[in-house]
């Protein structure tokens, strides 16, 4: 027999099954890990797949037309995962952003907002519900999202130049779609809009002026984000990052800018306003001044396995829970035991500590 290549998402990380604490545990509504840091937001990817093949993100030499995404029948079900999230819920969590992949590949997600615009938090407060899309199907798709209980939106845009657009998302897709498909967002009510821009230098480094231009006063709020060592195949360099200092520097000689207060524990973007009251942008510097102190952020992948960090190297296997025949306080106590001991800090370290060990990729676990 030859010699087989295994794939990414085949090697399926390391995920052990979580275990599950003999004694039934009643969940307390705040859950803190060992760095003190309460689980409140919860991203969820949805699908593995993506429409672009961003060289940051998903870069063709790895997402080639061989690749083999997830199977169907690997997906969490949109059942489990509202389980989870009711379960996630009564620690504590507040908000949850479906990513992918690109999720509004998946299909019938408006059934899954749906169902999760009915769980509440423990506040008794409907939960924060928001979206990170590429936008290339959000024009056909914003109005049912809304109508579903999607709150609101943040779209990935690297850059306004057509040329430059196309050439960094890889599949030739044009700009104007993309911005079509935040005005129906805006027009639907799926306000406020983020948008996310992630620099890479000498690729869409003179985008910067041009992209603050376009959206200040537009109500969107621009961010600008450095450009990370996530997973494993993207041949990220130091050299390529635009540190956000910089980047406020450069919009400043245009637009001055004067800093912001911090909007929320655990808000990873920096808050900048216009001097002149048209609106504010944020900068996320991961490698700069990573955030980790405040992480309070988990990941569930579309196969049902929880990353307690982005630069995980292992997951938690839920979906052997879900599918296997335990309460929703077993769950519920497994969940805690993990979090409990989380440690993770990865971009304050930046070290070795991952280095031979498979991390895991963006477009598995999601922005
Ligand atoms: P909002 O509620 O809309 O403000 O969301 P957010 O501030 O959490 O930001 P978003 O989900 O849009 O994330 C923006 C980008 O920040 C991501 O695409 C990542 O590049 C980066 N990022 C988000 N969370 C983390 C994290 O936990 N660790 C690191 N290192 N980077 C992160
Ligand atoms: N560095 C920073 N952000 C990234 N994203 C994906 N890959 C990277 C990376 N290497 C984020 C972007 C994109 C979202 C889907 O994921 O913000 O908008
Ligand atoms: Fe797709 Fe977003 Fe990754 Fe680009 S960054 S390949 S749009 S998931
Ligand atoms: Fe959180 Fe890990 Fe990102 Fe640090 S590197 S902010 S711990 S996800």
């Amino acid at each position: 027999m030859t010699e087989r290549i295994i794939p990414i998402a085949d090697a399926r990380y390391d995920a052990g099954i979580p275990s599950v604490p003999a004694r039934a545990y009643a969940p307390a509504g705040v859950l803190s890990d060992v760095r003190g840091r309460a689980v409140r937001d919860l991203r969820i990817s949805v699908t593995d797949r993506c429409n672009f093949r961003c060289s940051y993100c998903m870069p063709r030499t790895v997402f080639g037309k061989d690749y083999r995404f997830l199977p169907h029948t690997s997906l969490l079900r949109f059942e489990e995962i509202t389980r989870l999230v009711r379960i996630f819920a009564a620690h504590g969590v507040e908000k949850v952003r479906l990513t992918g992949g690109e999720p509004l590949l998946r299909r019938n997600l408006e059934s899954l907002i749906e169902m999760l615009s009915a769980v509440r938090t423990v506040r008794d407060t409907p939960l924060e519900l928001t979206l990170t899309t590429n936008a290339s199907l959000l024009a056909r798709k914003a109005r049912a999202l809304k109508a579903a209980g999607l709150q609101r939106v943040t779209v990935s845009l690297d850059a306004l130049d057509d040329a430059i657009f196309r050439e960094m998302n890889s599949v030739d897709f044009p700009v104007a779609d993309v911005l079509a498909g935040i005005d129906a967002a805006a027009a639907a009510g799926l306000a406020p809009i983020k948008i996310n821009m992630v620099v890479k230098r000498g690729v869409n480094d003179g985008e910067i002026v041009t992209m603050a231009r376009r959206f200040r006063g537009s109500g969107h709020v621009l961010r600008f984000i450095e450009y990370m060592d996530v997973g494993a195949s993207n041949g990220w360099r130091l050299d390529d990052v635009v540190p956000s200092a910089e980047v406020v520097r450069r919009i400043h000689e245009w637009f001055p800018l004067e800093p912001l207060a911090g909007g929320y524990f655990g808000e990873v973007a920096k808050r900048w306003r216009y001097a002149d009251g048209s609106g504010e942008i944020g900068v996320i510097s991961s490698v700069t001044q990573p955030f980790c102190a405040s992480c309070t952020r988990a990941r569930l992948s579309t196969e049902g396995k929880l990353f307690t960090c982005l630069f995980a190297t292992a997951g938690h296997d839920l979906r052997a829970l879900l599918r296997g025949d335990y309460s929703d306080d077993q769950i519920s106590g497994a969940l805690a035991h993990l979090w409990e001991r989380r440690d993770d800090r990865y971009s304050e370290i930046r070290s070795d500590a991952t280095r031979g060990l498979r991390r895991v990729e963006m477009s598995y676990i999601g922005g």
